[in-house]
């Protein structure tokens, strides 16, 4: 097919792609071609660029579709489509506003067919009850909820239904294992599969992990997850965190990620972790409620008699126009 090009030195050929498709002018509907000197890059209009430009013949490159190409939905439903999903290893789960729940099977076998990577396609309706699970119902592809996710270079199996995870955790439980000292010991107190832990296990060296839930599915998968990834020094523990956690040595840093209701057992955190020793406590909040989290855990440790200094406060990832999930570091001592 005929179209415009700029003709850029090869050398400076990556750049400029970079930049013309940041500015929306690359074509990807036309294959690039290079000579021992230049790089032509089809664009859609050359209006104002500094290098020399001209029409030819290109190869014509099949465009990936997006899901919403294969829809047609009623007028003013196409344009509220979700255009992100929590993809877990190969289950693709779809939440959906009301209005858009009957279109909920179009939009899942839309999905199944502009991704390769997509072997089922669930429906979430919620993470409920104590053990957190998500409420799914499959919508397209295979009949099944168990799955492995992959993440940096470690493999974690589940049950999607039966246990709780979430992939938009990963650079977070990264970070907590950069901030990690040679031979901590590890408490996280409601592990679920894992995946907290075994990164901890896996690049921060803790002298040892405590791992508990009392989801006894989720401990199942993460003994399998253990294994799974060769790890040692993780001990995982089924049970109330209330009742195990004081029974353990003493840790140095406690993971405490059970959104809507750690802060209930800060108390027993705060009992038990070492001096000089780190809480990361995970609140879902609007930001107007951060000093009033804030006065709380720092009177409930006055009580307690445990020094606090609020290290970092930092937003995880939002959960609702307008809540977002944070995390609190404490340093106490
Ligand atoms: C939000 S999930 C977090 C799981 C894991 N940390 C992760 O990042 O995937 C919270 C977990 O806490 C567990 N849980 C709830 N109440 C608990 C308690 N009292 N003691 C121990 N675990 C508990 C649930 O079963 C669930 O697996």
């Amino acid at each position: 097919m005929k179209c415009l090009c700029v003709i850029v030195p090869r050398e400076e050929g990556e750049k400029v792609r970079k930049k013309l498709s940041e500015e929306g002018r690359l074509r990807n509907d036309a294959r690039i071609v290079s000579d021992e000197i230049s790089v032509f890059i089809p664009v859609n209009s050359t209006e104002g660029l500094s290098h020399p430009t001209k029409e030819m013949d290109f190869e014509t490159v099949d465009v990936p579709k997006e899901y919403k190409d294969l829809l047609n939905l009623p007028p003013g439903l196409m344009e509220l489509l979700p255009s992100s999903f929590d993809i877990v290893g190969d289950i693709f789960v779809l939440k959906l506003i009301d209005e858009m729940v009957p279109y909920a099977e179009d939009i899942a076998n839309a999905l199944l067919e502009t991704n390769r990577n997509a072997k089922v396609v669930a429906l979430d309706r919620g993470v409920k009850g104590e053990f957190r699970t998500r409420d799914l119902v499959l919508l397209a592809g295979e009949d099944r909820t168990v799955t492995v996710q992959k993440e940096y270079g470690l493999r974690f199996e589940m049950d999607l239904a039966k246990v709780y995870f979430s992939p938009r955790l990963a650079t977070e439980r990264r970070r907590i294992a950069d901030l990690m000292v040679q031979g901590e010991r590890v408490m996280d107190m409601f592990c679920g599969v894992g995946p907290f832990s075994i990164m901890l296990a896996k690049t921060g060296k803790p002298s040892a992990v405590y791992a508990i839930d009392k989801n006894p599915e989720a401990i199942n998968y993460m003994i399998k997850n253990i294994k799974l990834n060769k790890i040692n020094g993780v001990s995982p523990m089924l049970g109330d965190a209330r009742d195990i956690a004081p029974k353990l040595a003493r840790p140095d840093r406690i993971i405490m990620n059970l959104p809507h209701t750690a802060i209930d057992f800060l108390d027993v955190a705060l009992k038990i972790i070492n001096p000089r020793g780190t809480i990361h406590l995970y609140i879902i909040l609007e930001a107007e409620a951060i000093d009033i989290i804030r006065r709380s855990v720092a009177h409930l440790a006055v009580s307690l008699k445990r020094g606090i200094s609020f290290k970092n406060i930092h937003e995880v990832h939002t959960y609702s126009p307008t809540q977002s999930l944070y995390c609190f570091d404490l340093l106490i001592g």
